[in-house]
């Protein structure tokens, strides 16, 4: 059995085999995140942080669109994302929103939104600190006044560990598959060795392999692009998934006349603690 072997995550466009070839087999193979609860949780940090009035989300490499699912419920909202293969089976969950594709670094979208995410650690996708600053940019331009952008990032270089072993799987009557990975890295890039057996009634088992490349950057520096995106930055270290934490980036409220800041909530909050 000849692998397909891909270094697909950082040659022509970002993104791997993973959100092409095997797009299909995304939703089994994370099966077991729990979208709703983690839509659940950060509602509760924009109804906290966001300081804009709008019910707007753009969600960012949507991927599937699993989070956009349940952030429909009380959002108006629209997904974005690079792998035409993943936003395909997003249109199928999905079929009355709006989902573009789009490069998180430079698309452009004539609106803007009271909450832009960019979840599941998309931004290790991208190949350089400058690309991420673009990001960041291109995700600030695209709120509004007040608005919170929330970015879940990539592992931190002092985290990553090589050697780690991992395997998933999993079985449903349409088919079944199984994915082992394997760390190393070499300076701030993590590489992780995916061996994918996807089995299928009609194609039998198929053998897949590739290297994911990915984007180490620690938190500080991580604070200092959102910032210079002209965002308020901050860290927290409960997320979405172990060992990642989230990036909340709050756009500056609009001035008033008197050139006073925002509503009254965001000057309570600004005088108790600085976001
Ligand atoms: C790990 S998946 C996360 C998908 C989704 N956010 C989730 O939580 O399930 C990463 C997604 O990022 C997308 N992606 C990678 N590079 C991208 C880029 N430069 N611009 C937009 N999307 C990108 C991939 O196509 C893929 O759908």
């Amino acid at each position: 059995m000849r692998p397909v072997t891909s270094r697909a995550a950082h040659s022509k466009a970002p993104g791997s085999l993973m959100f092409h070839r095997l797009a299909a087999q995304y939703d089994a193979l994370y099966s077991f995140k729990d979208s709703k609860r983690e839509v659940d949780y950060l509602e509760a940090l924009v109804r906290r942080y966001g300081r804009s009035e709008g019910r707007s989300w753009l969600d960012v490499a949507c991927g599937t669109g699993r989070h956009l699912e349940y952030l429909r419920r009380h959002h108006e909202v629209v997904g974005v994302d690079l792998s035409g293969a993943m936003l395909r089976i997003a249109r199928r969950r999905l079929p009355s929103t709006r989902l573009r594709r789009g490069d998180m670094r430079s698309f452009h979208l004539s609106e803007s939104f009271d909450v832009v995410s960019c979840l599941f650690s998309a931004i290790g996708h991208l190949r350089s600190e400058a690309e991420l600053g673009a990001t960041f940019r291109n995700f600030a331009r695209h709120l509004k006044p007040g608005g919170l952008c929330i970015v879940e990032p990539w592992i931190d270089p002092e985290d990553f560990r090589s050697g780690h072993v991992h395997l998933v799987s999993h079985s449903q009557p349409t088919g079944a598959v199984a994915r082992m990975a394997h760390s190393t890295r070499r300076g701030n890039r993590s590489i992780v060795h995916y061996e994918y057996l996807v089995g299928d009634p009609r194609r039998g088992i198929q053998h897949f392999a590739e290297d994911d490349v990915g984007l180490m950057v620690p938190r500080p520096r991580l604070l200092e692009w959102m910032a210079d995106a002209g965002l308020r930055p901050r860290f927290l270290t409960k997320g979405l998934n172990p060992g990642r934490g989230l990036l909340l980036g709050q756009k500056p409220p609009a001035r008033t006349r008197t050139g006073a800041l925002g509503s009254a909530p965001f000057r309570r909050r600004k005088a108790a603690r600085r976001i």
